[in-house]
């Protein structure tokens, strides 16, 4: 029944053309599963400046949209070209989007982040108007796509061509909000009797997250560990009255892997490619990774993998803490990526002190994802609260165990081993601590002593699926879900 639903898919970061986070990956191999199933989908992003980007091959498909901003007008362009069996749409304004970064840079926000993501929520409505594109769901995710369900329920509320559309909007991570002053409700052209707090004003904001979560048809996040955290006052980060008013249209869908691209056996970043059947050539990826970080350890020593935002989200605050602790124990620790500044210098100071066996990339790197993904033995996630989390998901597949703090999607998918019943695939520690975090590791080193042992927890997370396709059914059910509730089913 869902097969022929057309569905209109808008992030603001999708890889590989822009990525800042695990979004970009899901915002990537969720449309395709989809379309596999027979749905039209087509997918909206800004068109910022990366080389990703510039090197696509893309045809114009209209030059100047007149996006109203305000009490003006402002022009966009629209370029279309596919992503797999999808065809993806840029929406371009080099005022907003010709820039190095997605939404600012390691020190902050950019200024006029409330103008940029209200000028392509809006963009994407007038372009789907002006080319009466059918539609049945548009599913945005995060808040910098929150306004499209509000304009939906408001400018848009009398077009006959969106009357039937249901919007799904999909909570990635409530710590980030979209708050903005007041005034930012101008650019909008919405009149000021929705500023109020059972719609878009919070704590005397303008809060883009808190207006999707409102203005959706239907809700979700993307774990159902997450999706229960969240609900509780200590982490709905104040939203727990809009989680009550709007109970009956939240969901949980927990995100899934494209195994096509996270499949060691055809992995085409990594220096061996491998099966779960033999996984002696995983030696070959670490000796690979070391040297490639430049570590003066042997491929005897256990090495630990960390990709991540390096953020205190990230539990970079219980890690730096274990950094002195940590290097007394025979380990190697290789981290890649970017982050707040703060983390950015405190983690380069360690590695100052531990230059042989610390080594940090500060970079957003898909190749050296993969390598770490194949070559480390140990990743490493101590995050503080983590919606779904990929990476650990990803680890299974290539033999590499994970280490996790239990919160949010890391709880619900690595499960804590045990030397009694030889069960589990990973470690997992509850208390978010250095403390915790060191006792769980050393008990990882100490099972990563015995090769035997080693191999059965190895084993257990290969055998794990989390496929999307499970996951993209869920969805087809949930956009089912959202269109009868639209249309009164
Ligand atoms: C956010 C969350 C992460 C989740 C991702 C995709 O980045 O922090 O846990 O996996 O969104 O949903």
């Amino acid at each position: 029944m869902n097969q022929h639903l057309k569905v209109i898919y808008v992030s603001a970061e999708i890889y590989p053309f822009a990525k800042s986070g695990e979004l970009a990956d899901v915002a990537s191999s969720l449309p395709k599963y989809l379309s596999s199933m027979g749905m039209d989908v087509s997918i909206f992003m800004p068109k910022y400046r990366k080389p990703e980007v510039e090197s696509l091959s893309m045809e114009r498909v209209m030059g100047e949209l007149q996006v109203p901003l305000g009490s003006e007008k402002v022009k966009a362009s629209i370029y279309k070209s596919e992503l797999g069996k999808c065809d993806i749409y840029f929406i371009d304004n080099p005022k907003y989007f010709w820039r190095d970064y997605i939404y600012g840079t390691g020190r902050g926000e950019y200024l006029d982040n409330d103008e940029r993501f209200i000028f392509f929520n809006r963009a994407v409505l007038e372009y789907l108007l002006k080319t009466k594109m059918a539609v049945d769901i548009i599913h945005c995710n995060s808040w910098p796509t929150a306004l499209i369900p509000v304009f939906l329920k408001t400018h848009y509320a009398k077009k006959s061509q969106f009357k039937k559309v249901a919007s799904v909007f999909t909570l990635h991570n409530i710590a980030y909000q979209g708050e903005f002053p007041p005034e930012t409700l101008a650019l909008t052209g919405l009149n000021w009797k929705y500023f109020n707090p059972k719609q878009l004003s919070f704590n005397g904001k303008f809060n883009f997250l808190k207006a999707g979560m409102i203005f959706s048809d239907v809700l979700n996040t993307v774990s159902s560990a997450y999706k229960k955290e969240i609900q509780t006052e200590k982490n709905s980060f104040g939203l727990e009255d809009i989680f009550k008013d709007r109970k009956d249209a939240f969901f949980s869908i927990r995100n899934g892997v494209d195994y096509e691209i996270w499949n060691p056996e055809t992995d085409p970043y990594i220096a061996a490619n491998y099966s779960s059947a033999n996984l002696k050539a995983k030696k070959k990826n670490k000796r690979d990774l070391i040297k490639e970080f430049g570590l003066s350890i042997s491929t005897k020593t256990p090495l630990i993998g960390i990709v991540s935002y390096l953020s205190s989200q990230k539990g970079f605050d219980i890690l730096l803490e274990s950094v002195p602790e940590l290097m007394k124990m025979k380990v190697g620790l290789v981290v890649l990526g970017k982050g707040d500044e703060k983390y950015e210098n405190l983690i380069l100071n360690a590695q100052k002190k531990y230059p042989k066996k610390i080594a940090i990339k500060f970079e957003v790197n898909t190749a050296l994802t993969h390598k770490i993904t194949a070559g480390a033995d140990i990743f490493l996630i101590p995050s503080l609260y983590e919606p779904c989390g990929l990476n650990q998901l990803y680890s299974f597949r290539y033999g590499t165990v994970p280490v996790v703090r239990a919160t949010g999607g890391l709880g619900e998918t690595v499960k804590p081993f045990s030397l009694k019943n030889q069960k589990g695939n990973g470690f997992v520690f509850k208390e978010y601590s250095s403390r915790a975090l060191l006792k769980t590791l050393k008990k990882a080193l100490n099972c990563y002593k015995d090769p035997e042992l080693w191999q059965k927890i190895m084993e257990s997370g290969l055998r794990e699926n989390f496929s999307w396709k499970l996951a993209a059914r869920k969805y087809a059910k949930l956009y089912q879900n959202a269109l009868e509730m639209k249309r009164g089913g």
